[in-house]
This record gives C-alpha cells, sequence and structure tokens, in this order.
C-alpha cells in the first residue's frame, strides 16, 4: 500500500506519519509539504531514517509538481492534511487560505481522478460548522448539522469540503472526510493555544487570553484524531463525512489554569486580551456515527493529555525554541503588540 500525506511535516500530518509507520511498518509513504513557516523538516527526522518513507518539497496547489508526483509514485490512497490553519492568521490574510485550502484540494483530487487513486481522504475540521452557544450545553455538531462558517479560515476549510462531495457525486471520486474537534499533542505549532501558553508559561511570560477566557473548545489528543483516520481510510464508506471527538470541552481559561497548575506558574500571568473578531463561542462534536460504525472511541482524556503534551514540550525544548526564537518573534509582535 503507497500513501500520499500531504501536510506531513505539519502538527496533524507528522503524528500521522509516525503512527502509520508504527502500524504498517510495510506501507509505503510519501509526504509532500511546501514547509511554509508551519512546516519543519526537523520534525520529520526519525521518520526519514526508515527506507519506506519519503519527502518531496511542493505545493498541493501547483499542478505541475501534483500530476508528475502522481505520475511517477502511483497511490492507493491519498490524506490531505496540507492547510493554512491558523484562525487568526486568516483574519490577516485570507488570500493564502483559499489557495491553498481550496485550489490545493482540487488539484489534489483532478491527480487522483486521472490516476485511479483508491481512496481521497480529506481532514477537515467541526470549525466548518460554526459555533454553538454557551448556554446550551446539550446542543453538538452532527454530520446533519448545517454549514455555517466565521471566519476565513472555517470558510476555505467549509468551500474544500464542498468540494470533495461534488467530486464524489459528479465524478465517482472515492471520497472520505473526517471533521475533527481542535487537536493538541506534539510537534503543535506555538502559535496555537496549548502550546503557546506553555511556552510562554515556561518563560514567565504574559499569557494572552482572548476577550473572558469563557469560548469553549472540545480537545482530542492528536493520537486519537490519527487513529480515527486510520479506520476511516481503511473501513469507513465512501462518500461520507466522520465527525471526531471525544467530549472533552473546556473554557480556554480552564485550559490555561491547567497548564499553568501543571507546570507550578501564577495564574498572575493571566492577561486579557481584545476578542477575535468573529470569534466562535462552542465547538462540541457528537461522534456517535464514527463510534457505532467503525468502533472508534478516544483512548486520552483530557488530564493524562495535557500532562502527556506539557511533558513532550519539556523534553523536546529545542524543537520549540528554535521556532519562537526565529520569524515567530515577528509574528508575536504584530499580532499581540496592539491588543
Ligand atoms: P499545521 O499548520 O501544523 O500544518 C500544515 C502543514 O501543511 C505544514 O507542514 C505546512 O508546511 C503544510 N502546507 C501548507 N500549505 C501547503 C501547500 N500549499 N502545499 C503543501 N503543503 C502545505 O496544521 P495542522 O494543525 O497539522 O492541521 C492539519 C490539517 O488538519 C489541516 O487541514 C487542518 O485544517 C486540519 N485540522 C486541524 C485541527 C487542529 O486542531 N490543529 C483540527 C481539525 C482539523
Ligand atoms: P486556537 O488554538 O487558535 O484554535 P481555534 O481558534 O482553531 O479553536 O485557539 C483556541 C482558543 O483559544 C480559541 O477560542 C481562541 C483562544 N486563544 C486565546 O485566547 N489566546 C491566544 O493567544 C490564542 C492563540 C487563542
Amino acid at each position: 500500500m503507497k500513501l500520499l500525506i500531504t501536510g506531513g511535516a505539519g502538527f496533524i500530518g507528522s503524528n500521522f506519519i509516525y503512527y502509520i509507520q508504527d502500524r504498517y511498518p510495510d506501507y509505503e509513504l510519501v509526504c509532500l509539504d511546501l514547509l511554509t513557516y508551519a512546516g519543519n523538516l526537523k520534525t520529520l527526522d526519525k521518520a526519514l531514517k526508515k527506507n519506506n518513507f519519503c519527502f518531496i518539497k511542493g505545493d498541493i496547489s501547483d499542478r505541475e509538481t501534483v500530476f508528475s508526483l502522481f505520475e511517477t509514485e502511483k497511490f492507493d490512497v491519498v490524506v490531505n492534511f496540507a492547510a493554512e490553519s491558523h484562525v487568526d492568521r486568516s483574519i490577516e490574510n485570507p488570500s493564502v487560505f483559499l489557495q491553498t485550502n481550496i485550489i490545493g484540494t482540487q488539484v489534489l483530487m483532478d491527480a487522483c481522478r486521472k490516476y485511479d487513486v483508491k481512496r481521497y481522504h480529506q481532514v477537515s475540521t467541526d470549525e466548518v460548522y460554526g459555533d454553538l452557544p454557551l448556554e446550551r450545553a446539550d446542543l453538538f455538531f452532527t454530520e446533519e448539522t448545517p454549514i455555517h462558517t466565521s471566519s476565513p479560515y472555517s470558510a476555505s476549510k467549509a468551500s474544500a469540503d464542498l468540494l470533495v462531495l461534488a467530486y464524489y457525486r459528479t465524478f465517482g471520486l472515492p471520497v472520505t472526510i473526517s471533521r475533527c474537534s481542535n487537536n493538541y499533542g506534539p510537534y503543535h505549532f506555538p502559535e496555537k493555544l496549548i502550546p503557546l501558553i506553555i511556552s510562554r508559561a515556561l518563560a514567565d511570560e504574559s499569557l494572552p487570553v482572548y476577550g473572558k477566557g469563557l469560548n469553549v473548545r472540545d480537545w482530542l489528543y492528536v493520537e486519537d484524531h490519527c487513529s480515527a483516520i486510520d479506520l476511516i481510510i481503511h473501513n469507513g464508506r465512501v462518500g461520507e463525512v466522520y465527525n471526531v471527538g471525544g467530549h472533552n470541552e473546556r473554557t480556554n481559561i480552564e485550559v490555561v489554569k491547567a497548564i499553568l497548575a501543571h507546570l507550578g506558574k501564577p495564574e498572575s500571568l493571566i492577561t486579557y486580551v481584545k476578542d477575535r473578531a468573529g470569534h466562535d463561542l462552542r465547538y462540541a462534536i457528537d461522534p456517535t456515527k464514527i463510534n457505532n460504525e467503525l468502533g472508534w472511541s478516544h483512548q486520552t482524556g483530557f488530564e493524562d493529555g495535557i500532562k502527556k503534551t506539557i511533558d513532550w514540550y519539556l523534553n523536546n525544548r529545542s524543537w520549540w525554541e528554535d521556532i519562537i526564537s526565529g520569524d515567530y518573534k515577528n509574528y508575536y509582535e504584530k499580532m499581540y503588540g496592539n491588543r
């Protein structure tokens, strides 16, 4: 079996590569990644030691690159993680989100059609459903919840999902889609809430919490997302969407305080800053479909997962210290300077 994993030098894609290498040591894996600010070849150091893994630097929205890769490699399965993934950046500059997340998806699917790929899997997000009210803890996103996006990021991901379903209906392309809640774990880029708080708390720096910190996210340890995608690409029904989440809802302030408690750092580091424009209030996944159809359930609860994640950041300082000492400094200044 030969898999193309796009965006594999990023957070979830790299975790997925390690997951598949462990479980299916005979599979041939090719990673196509543009190595944007979010991609890091160092993350794949261990993967690159295996003979049946190969890394190609390239853009999923570049038709020539993608088609010539498919011509030489003959993939059985394509799993598309490649994306611009940060909501705040999409508010600053939406264009690249449309290019990568929508056009990139189209180019990959066109190549899948031409080269008869057996499965195209789109890694999507619960953010395509918009948000739920804070005061309605009884409501969850199901696969039937209407698409209703808030940010340029989520709108680009939803557009891609619609395109994927259109390629299934019109061209019969064998597709599946997973819509997962917020992930956390190793190799998470420190612009996102959890690694940002861990890295800044360790340096005794102020911790920017948007608004009142009461927005709710449904946190899933990244390995549980990988196991869900594994089941979907092997046993999922073609043309179907699967929601992925483990009922681990927390307000942002609860997450920040949990990290501070684990690190033994004071809550006085918390600084409430101007809210994100269009900030989604609450995400919460109903995973009944993937539970019942594919027997998936999450294995790591939030308390264990956050401890494992903090330990990973403590034991792998050079990975994230290199990142935050580079261009990222300018990013932080630009995004948070006047907040
Ligand atoms: P990430 O930003 O950490 O990684 C994205 C990777 O894609 C990077 O390695 C980057 O270099 C690469 N990339 C970007 N543009 C590219 C292009 N044009 N061509 C090739 N490669 C390109 O993102 P992530 O958090 O690992 O998310 C992976 C996928 O999962 C995304 O599609 C995202 O929408 C989805 N998702 C993320 C979460 C989450 O909590 N992080 C939750 C649900 C779904
Ligand atoms: P983030 O990790 O960016 O993921 P998403 O926006 O895709 O859910 O943010 C998670 C939550 O944390 C979100 O409600 C915004 C909030 N947040 C902060 O309060 N401060 C920050 O510095 C960041 C990056 C996020």
